[in-house]
């Protein structure tokens, strides 16, 4: 197994000043950690080109929040590959269960969001995860399998994180439980049909449950969002720690 990834999702916090003041408590906090990870964060567009600076020679990586399929055009408020690689992003968020929910993003339109990331050289981070009412309808299993299997098609899975969020522990305080989650994060990972492809875990993931997330036999990351505004929490997540018995 390759390197696990530790992704902050900012979504819409932390103006330019924030970002730098949250910088320079976090850099500290992580500046030796073990090598088996990658730590990224996500800010707001407009964020990206100060928290670059701020974090150049750290490590720690940044992503998008999302990414257009097009090169350029017409797509008021959209961002383009180039636009994110000029400041030096490595990784998109694609099908986030906020876009999907509030912009109406398909399947089908988040698959190409994926293929143009992974072909300008960003590692797309792919979110699937099913609602509340779809678990309670036994619905979860097929619900997920469609998400990753349009969402990937034509991918390449080595240059691939799929997040595994489960909508009703999102910003809830209800994480799903370690062994749901590793169950269902070994399901993805045999719908994609590559043993080495990073799952990440995402919904409510804070400093007093990463260590457990993180010993699951088929989690290897995390997407986080309202722990990931604050640089103490967050790097205590960084800096998780899986007991040698794990
Ligand atoms: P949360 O968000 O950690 O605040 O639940 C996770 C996400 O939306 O990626």
């Amino acid at each position: 197994m390759g390197k696990s990834v530790i992704a902050g999702n900012w979504k819409m916090h932390m103006t330019c000043a924030e970002a730098q003041a949250f910088a320079s408590a976090f850099l500290p906090l992580v500046a030796s950690l073990p090598s088996d990870r990658e730590v990224l964060l996500a800010p707001p567009f407009t964020a990206i080109a100060t928290l670059a600076q701020a974090l150049a020679g750290s490590g720690i990586q940044i992503g998008g929040q999302n990414v257009h399929w097009d090169r350029s055009g017409a797509y008021t408020g959209m961002i383009s590959a180039a636009m994110l690689q000029e400041h030096g992003v490595t990784h998109a968020i694609v099908g986030h269960s906020e876009p999907r929910k509030y912009y109406s993003e398909t399947d089908e339109q988040i698959n190409l969001r994926a293929r143009t990331a992974q072909k300008a050289g960003l590692i797309p981070i792919l979110c699937v995860g099913e609602s509340d009412s779809q678990r309670e309808g036994g619905e979860a299993e097929r619900v997920i399998r469609r998400q990753v299997e349009q969402g990937i098609d034509g991918l390449d899975p080595a240059l691939l994180v799929v997040a595994y969020e489960p909508i009703w522990a999102i910003g809830t305080g209800k994480t799903c439980g370690a062994a749901e989650a590793n169950r269902i994060c070994g399901l993805i990972r045999s719908w994609v049909g590559y043993a080495d492809v990073v799952v990440q875990y995402g919904g409510s993931v804070k400093a007093d449950n990463i260590d457990l997330l993180m010993a699951q036999s088929d989690i290897n990351g995390v997407l986080v969002g309202g722990a990931s505004l604050d640089p103490v929490g967050f790097a205590r997540i960084a800096n998780y720690q899986v007991p040698e018995s794990a």
